[in-house]
This record gives C-alpha cells, sequence and structure tokens, in this order.
C-alpha cells in the first residue's frame, strides 16, 4: 500500500505536534494560528453548515438563549437565525480564527480570544457550545473542566457537545459520559463521512450536582 506508511508516518508526527502544542497555551494558540492562516480549516465553513444541527438543539433545548461557544472558531458554519438566541459570545484560542468570526457581522455577538481550559466566563448562560473542540483538550482534563463549565450554566441551562467520529476515541467518549451523569446522546448522526457519526452530548444544569 503506497499511502500507508506515510500515512501512518503523518498522523504520528500530528498527534506529536498537537501534544506539543497543547502543552503550552502560547504554543497551542500560534499552531492554531498557523492552521488558520494556511486555510486548514476552510473546509468546514463551505457547503452544509456543520453547525446546523447544534443550532437546532440548541433552539429546542435552550430557546432564545445567550449562548457561550467555545472554541467557536470563525463561526461560520454556525447558522444561528437573529431572533432565536438572546446574544451569542464566541471564545478561541486563535485570534486569527477570532478575526475572521468578527468579520462576519453576527448581530447581538462578541468574541475573545483565550484558552477554553482555564477561561472563566463573566456570566451565566443558557447554552455553552463544544462544537468538535473537545478532542483538542487533554483527555484527562475533560471530566474536570466539565464539571467546572456547569458552574457557569443558567438554571434550565444545557451544554451541548459536538464530536465527530467518537468511535475512534473511547476514552473521551468515557470521560464525557461519565464525568457529569446523567449526560445523554441528544443526537448520533451520520452526516458526509460514512461510519464516522458525529454525536452530539446534552448534558442539563439541573441534573449536575
Ligand atoms: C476543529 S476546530 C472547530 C471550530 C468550530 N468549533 C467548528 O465546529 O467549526 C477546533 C477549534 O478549537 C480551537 N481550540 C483548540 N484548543 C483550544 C483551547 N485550548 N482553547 C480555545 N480554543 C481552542 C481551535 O483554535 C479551533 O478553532
Amino acid at each position: 500500500m503506497a499511502c500507508g506508511p506515510s500515512f501512518r508516518f503523518r498522523k504520528l508526527v500530528e498527534a506529536k505536534v498537537k501534544a506539543l502544542a497543547r502543552s503550552s497555551p502560547r504554543l497551542n494558540a500560534a499552531w492554531w494560528n498557523v492552521q488558520y492562516r494556511l486555510g486548514l480549516w476552510d473546509y468546514l465553513d463551505g457547503g452544509t453548515p456543520t453547525g446546523r444541527e447544534i443550532a437546532e438543539i440548541v433552539g429546542e433545548y435552550a430557546p432564545e438563549a445567550s449562548i457561550l461557544d467555545l472554541g467557536c472558531g470563525t463561526t461560520i458554519n454556525l447558522p444561528l437565525i437573529p431572533g432565536t438566541y438572546r446574544h451569542y459570545h464566541g471564545v478561541d484560542i486563535s485570534a486569527k480564527a477570532i478575526e475572521q468570526a468578527r468579520m462576519i457581522g453576527r448581530p447581538h455577538a462578541t468574541y475573545e480570544t483565550a484558552d477554553i481550559l482555564t477561561y472563566a466566563p463573566q456570566e451565566a448562560y443558557d447554552a455553552i457550545l463544544l462544537r468538535e473542540v473537545i478532542y483538542y483538550l487533554p483527555t484527562a482534563k475533560v471530566s474536570g473542566f466539565l464539571e467546572r463549565l456547569s458552574g457557569f450554566l443558567a438554571p434550565g441551562g444545557v451544554i451541548l457537545i459536538q464530536v465527530w467520529a467518537g468511535e475512534t476515541n473511547p476514552d473521551l467518549i468515557a470521560a464525557i459520559e461519565g464525568s457529569t451523569p446523567p449526560g445523554m446522546l441528544a443526537k448520533t448522526l451520520e452526516l458526509d463521512s460514512p461510519g464516522h457519526p458525529m454525536l452530539y452530548f446534552l448534558i442539563k444544569s439541573d441534573v449536575i450536582g
């Protein structure tokens, strides 16, 4: 197989670079800025918006919500309809992603560059989104992270976690499911990568703690 060894090599290198970046917030920010500058995530912003499902779940469980989107990226793929949410606050470690997010001119929205592992929101939110970001945090810290986040939910609020190809990362799924029981699987969707469904976990404020 011509592409076998080089694919494995790429994966190995990628894993090592990611682990190195995660070891320091400054390195992590630089690593993500480089990725955004190179346009490596542009594909997330074209075609069918990958954030469509989570926008619908927010509408269902937290209508007219104040929304905190952690690891928000450029946010171009999150089709929130003005009038269906009160306020949106996007946070990302990449200043480049936040710069692109601001350029959209989304109504009732603010943005901030920060490391979500240590980020402390200034207010409580009805919906806290973690869209395809949780696997970039050290798995050992996921449990404590979710518990801490639950302290920033308004009464009746929800944490929504979007995970692609969860079957490839059972430790992460166990950390999500086990850390704040009874978190529930809100949806499983086969999107455009057959065999690698997108999982949507819902954690409600009234069942935490
Ligand atoms: C795969 S992208 C997903 C972006 C967006 N949530 C989406 O679904 O399109 C992962 C995002 O997480 C951000 N990120 C990774 N580690 C982070 C951290 N520790 N704090 C804040 N953002 C982080 C990256 O900068 C990147 O924008």
